[in-house]
């Protein structure tokens, strides 16, 4: 009783709850399974843009695709990391998502057959995971929180690199344009689900914002990031595919339609149209890894045996 007291008052008085501290059972299943899917959709979220490396139009465009793939890999181990501390096992929360039994953002499941896509993602899909992680930065579990801060600064250049490659292509030709405003119409939708389902339908929303491991609701969230984008969107050139987005002066936000919904619980359940592709790459990933692990264990085992 006296620890979760303890407890209570740490999260009231915005302090961090560390790995040596008491937690509820539910607190850390709650972070377990957050964290796990949030690393998840790191590493998985390496292969829509991945596609695209051997292929940039230029080596400026390579090397800053790369650097950007590769922050996405050490996303996923801080976060791997952050789990760890709360007792989870690595081995296991992999093992968990190429079996299909954890999941990883819906965003992800949506194919990208041009190259317009890798300036959308940065710019649409970087941008929503911004509003989404800047407040995870505040979160009551300190390797959480810790680990958001640097994913945070690296986020913003991947957005900031996204919109500078879709500048470019707004200048360039016709057919450029085009290109653009066809990746906007798919990416649209896919990256206002990002933030999840409405609040009302919501299962997991109030304890967590109770317990202050989120600080805004979803729909918070989607809106704070259409106002935001609704700029940006007119500085480019392009137009959202959404004929119900306009200002409401009234309420100081853009009014907005509804993604939908259907598609979005399909597409979580794997049945996206990139779904069976990402979950089959990463399982081969992880069998073609099976040597180094191998590696490690005998390495560790001999080391033992000398000591
Ligand atoms: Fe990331
Ligand atoms: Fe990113």
């Amino acid at each position: 009783m006296d620890l979760e007291a303890r407890f209570e008052r740490t999260i009231a008085s915005e302090q961090r709850v560390e790995p040596r501290d008491w937690m509820p059972e539910g607190y850390r299943k709650t972070l377990v399974r957050q964290i796990a899917q949030h690393a998840h959709s790191e590493i998985i979220g390496m292969q829509p843009e991945g596609n695209w490396i051997t292929r940039a139009p230029s080596l400026r465009r390579k090397a800053i695709l790369l650097a950007k793939v590769q922050d996405e890999a050490g996303h996923g181990l801080y976060l791997y990391a952050a789990t760890e501390t709360l007792g989870a096992d690595r081995a296991d929360l992999t093992e968990k998502l190429i079996t299909g039994r954890q999941k990883y953002s819906s965003i992800f499941n949506y194919p990208t057959p041009s190259y317009a896509d890798v300036g959308v993602i940065g710019w649409l899909v970087d941008g929503a995971a911004i509003c989404n992680q800047v407040p995870l930065c505040r979160t009551s579990y300190g390797p959480y929180a810790r680990a958001m801060i640097r994913i945070c600064k690296e986020e913003s250049f991947h957005q900031r690199q996204g919109y500078e490659l879709l500048l470019t292509m707004m200048a360039g030709t016709d057919a450029q344009r085009a290109m653009v405003q066809e990746s906007v119409d798919r990416f649209w939708w896919p990256a206002l689900m990002m933030f999840g389902p409405p609040d009302a339908e919501s299962t997991n929303s109030e304890q967590s914002l109770a317990w202050r491991i989120k600080r805004d609701t979803n729909d918070e969230l989607r809106q704070k990031f259409v106002d935001m984008t609704v700029p940006q969107a007119e500085k480019l050139g392009v137009t959202l595919p959404d004929p119900e987005l306009r200002w409401n002066a009234e309420r100081g936000h853009h009014d907005f339609g509804q993604p939908d919904w259907d598609e979005f619980w399909q597409v979580v359940k794997g049945n996206g149209p990139a779904g069976a592709q990402r979950l089959a790459h990463r399982r081969k990933a992880h069998e073609d890894g099976e040597w180094v692990r191998e590696a490690a264990r005998v390495h560790s085992e001999k080391k033992r045996g000398v000591e």
